[in-house]
């Protein structure tokens, strides 16, 4: 299923911003929610809509609104960087929850917390930062599937070719939107040349892959 990488000269400026070991994370925040902005554009093109009728200050107006049937499920902890930019824009969303957390050494990711409103047959954006192994994605998406979400779609702000791949094996109907395609992982399975670990820079815990 289609790997959507954002072209956009105004993303390309934000991307690079993010990446730059010197930007703090007041910043880097704002940044990532301006980034996800770009992607819920992208990926809800298709997105249910109704009719709804308003009055202009000059007449009747038969315009359209989100149907409120989607569902949006950050992975703990990075994804809550972007769940702002998704509840801003789509304000009548449900939020689900994941917990999932990377072993150091393994890069194996352990499920720590699960809470997701009723998905059965709703759209679901799964919002992820890292697409690194893709074993978070992976984890996340296979419990959505369980539950009996309908369209799911992943949206991360950078990619590895190991995690596409990976999940384009696992679930091939799934659309990934992502800002950037990075081009590998390292010998410690962070991304390269990638922006180090997203939730230390998000929330400032120190970096465990700077070199
Ligand atoms: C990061 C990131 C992803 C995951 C990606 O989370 O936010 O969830 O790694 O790696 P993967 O594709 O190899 O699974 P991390 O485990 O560092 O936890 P955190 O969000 O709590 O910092
Ligand atoms: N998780 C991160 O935060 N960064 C990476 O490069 C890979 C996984």
């Amino acid at each position: 299923m289609p790997l959507t990488v954002l072209q956009h000269p105004v993303v390309d400026h934000w991307m690079t911003r993010l990446r730059d070991r010197s930007t703090p994370p007041e910043q880097f925040r704002v940044i990532c929610r301006r980034l996800t902005q770009f992607l819920v554009i992208e990926a809800t093109r298709e997105v249910p809509t109704i009719v709804r009728r308003v009055d202009t200050p000059l007449e009747p107006f038969e315009g359209r609104a989100l149907d409120g049937e989607l569902v949006v499920v950050p992975i703990l902890r990075a994804g809550l960087g972007m769940l702002d930019a998704v509840t801003d824009m789509l304000p009548r969303v449900s939020v689900g929850y994941v917990g999932l957390e990377r072993d150091h050494t393994t890069a194996i990711a352990r499920t720590y917390y699960c809470k997701l409103p009723p998905v059965k047959g709703r759209p679901v954006l799964v919002v992820d930062p890292m697409l690194a192994t893709g074993g978070s994605a992976e984890a996340a998406i296979e419990m959505l599937v369980h539950e009996g979400a309908g369209d799911v779609r992943l949206l991360a702000m950078v990619a590895a070719p190991e995690g596409v791949k990976r999940l384009q094996a696992r679930f091939p109907q799934l659309p990934i939107y992502t800002a950037a395609l990075d081009r590998e992982l390292n010998a410690q399975k962070y991304i390269m040349p990638g922006l180090g670990d997203f939730g230390d820079r998000l929330y400032g815990t120190g970096g465990a892959a700077e070199g």
